[in-house]
């Protein structure tokens, strides 16, 4: 039996590092760095994700074929160089020329960073940042030929690109640059109104509902959209300090508001820009898919980059009807690029067969019921260890009402959402329980809505859907008969976040909502991700403890181990005062 090729893509040194381990083109592992360090959004080399990957694989580092690099160290450079050369634009262009050139030199860091601090001496690749995207759901969409659109922030000058796969081959054929970008503005809309850019983006979205698009007219001031979507920011509102701004007196004169403070009064006025911005997006994505088809002949679409988790917009271009099939990357963000970029050095420089539509996206580390009951009696805890079938019969009734469960199993996910794996679970039908896990787990705003997971064969019963949502990133409304019966994750405008799940994807996930099915008539429970607010979804049993042990969560299962919190010790429960005072709220 021949060798298999190893190729371990990566991402790193901008936002969100990642990294993936490829066999013969199969995922065999895929991580992100800060589940790992605990600190969200880490952009060091992931080197804990590659460790864990290689010890998956059980391999060495010498085993691997190929690293492939998502080309994101400019824009460590990026960050710097707008908050340094921007305020002055356009004079700070030619700054941001010569600091791309100066890029060009660091770029040779690279494989000395790899040689010193991975231990590498073989090959290493470099994919162009919009590509990787494009890779990661092209050759992961299981489409013979498709027409392939990323939207993002910014990567290299690109920030909107159009491609056409066709079996291996996968060519972007026309390009938005910089500063024109639909991701900036959506940040820039979301410091406007007073969040944090690059994590808190779909706060905005999640705040749109409440708004009404009134602010339209003045967007249209900001951005000239084309019928062809081909778009222009309007460069005299923009200012670039740490990044790109709605600052100054332009735009409080444009909206008629200051911007907003963190933290502070969340108003009508911020609900009306949000619902303006996100109706913008919609607008802007539509016309960008509309040409895609144009000039692209197919009848699949790809879609990733971080605008592509806008699943709001997702959900529009599904019912326009301009594509048969549309494949979005659950890993639209930049962590995906390691998997992009590995995929296309598989396809591309090794030649490699594609491979059937990915599955799911448990490609994380794991912990055995043994490592689990381990550690655990090195706490001193107390905990019941069950059967699989009765495991599911308990917590499938303890989810009935007022509980709270922390849902610990199996592979991590690989992406920013919690798939079932990471999750919070508790019952849809109880209204209360949108504001308990806000307020008491989550610690986050109460505005924010959460997402269903249904089982798949009964989505359309519950939802205006006619097709799987495994990976929660398509927003479609809740059929008019079922929004009384689950109310909380109905959002204002009777929308849902939907999430798929079947015996497929995860047997022991869609067994637990079946055998709640059984007892309550209703398949679909609320699913948020595995954290309190500001911190990186738990990645092994020690970080689940703690933020059951920390927060007003009722039960951790993990695995087949149940522990519930009434029979904690007194002295361990609610007493890390600085729990949450570790993570930076976003
Ligand atoms: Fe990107």
């Amino acid at each position: 039996m021949s060798k298999p090729t190893y190729i371990l893509g990566l991402s790193c040194y901008y936002h969100d590092a990642g990294a993936v381990l490829l066999k013969d083109g199969k995922v065999v592992f895929a991580a992100q760095e800060e589940r790992y360090t605990r600190k969200k959004q880490d952009d060091r080399l992931p080197t804990d994700a590659i460790a864990k990957a290689l010890d998956h694989a059980q391999i060495t580092i010498d085993e691997v074929d190929a690293i492939g690099f998502y080309e994101k160290p400019m824009l460590k450079f990026f960050d710097r160089i707008l908050s340094t050369y921007f305020k002055t634009w356009p004079l700070g262009l030619r700054q941001y020329q010569m600091a791309m050139q100066e890029w060009m030199h660091t770029k040779l860091w690279i494989p000395q960073h790899i040689e010193k601090d991975l231990g590498y001496k073989g090959k290493v690749f470099y994919v162009p940042h919009h590509e990787s995207h494009a890779a990661s759901s092209f050759y992961c969409s299981g489409f013979n030929d498709s027409a392939v659109v990323t939207v993002d922030g910014v990567g290299e000058w690109a920030t909107t690109t159009i491609g056409y796969g066709n079996d291996k081959a996968l060519d972007l054929k026309q390009e938005i640059h910089f500063p024109h970008s639909l991701g900036l503005l959506y940040s820039a809309v979301t410091y406007y109104i007073g969040f944090k850019v690059n994590s808190a983006e779909y706060k905005v979205m999640g705040l749109a509902p409440y708004g009404e698009p009134k602010y339209v007219n003045q967007f249209k001031e900001l951005i000239e959209i084309k019928d062809d979507g081909s778009f222009a920011l309007n460069m005299k509102y923009f200012s670039y300090e740490h990044g790109l701004r709605m600052t100054g007196k332009k735009i409080e004169k444009l909206f008629g508001e200051p911007t907003r403070k963190p933290e502070s009064e969340l108003t009508q006025f911020h609900k009306d820009i949000a619902a303006s911005v996100q109706k913008v997006t919609e607008e802007a994505m539509l016309k960008i898919c509309k040409h895609a088809k144009e000039i692209c002949p197919s009848e699949n679409l790809c879609l990733a980059g971080g605008v592509a988790l806008n699943c709001v917009a997702n959900g529009e271009i599904l019912r326009s009807g301009l594509f048969k099939d549309i494949f979005i990357q659950p890993a639209a963000g930049d962590a995906g690029g390691a998997l992009g970029v590995a995929l296309s050095i598989w396809h591309k420089k090794f030649g490699g067969e594609r491979l059937p539509k990915m599955n799911d996206v448990y490609w994380g580390t794991e912990y055995s019921d043994d490592d689990v009951e381990t550690f655990l009696k090195n706490e001193n805890l107390p905990y019941e260890k069950l059967d699989e079938s009765q495991l599911i019969d308990t917590v499938s009734s303890l989810l009935e009402g007022e509980n709270v469960i922390g849902w610990f199993q199996g592979r991590m996910e690989f992406g920013p959402r919690a798939l079932g794996n990471r999750s919070i679970i508790a019952d849809a039908r109880n209204k209360e329980n949108w504001q308990k896990v806000n307020l008491k787990i989550k610690f986050r705003e109460s505005f924010r809505p959460f997402a269903p997971t249904v089982l798949e064969e009964n989505v359309s019963e519950y939802f205006d859907l006619d097709r799987e949502s495994p990976y929660m990133l398509l927003v479609a409304d809740v059929q008019p008969d079922k929004r009384d019966m689950i109310p909380a994750v109905t959002h204002v405008d009777g929308s849902a976040r939907i999430q798929t799940t079947s015996e497929k994807q995860n047997s022991k996930y869609y067994n637990l909502i079946k055998a709640f099915r059984e007892k309550t008539g209703c398949a679909v429970i609320i699913n948020t991700s595995f954290n309190v607010r500001g911190e990186p979804i738990v990645e092994s049993p020690k970080d689940a403890l703690n933020c059951f042990l920390n927060t007003h969560m009722d039960y951790l299962v993990m695995g087949n181990i149940l522990m519930k919190k009434s029979d904690m010790p007194t002295n361990r429960v609610l007493q890390s005062a600085d729990y949450l005072d570790k993570f930076e709220l976003d």
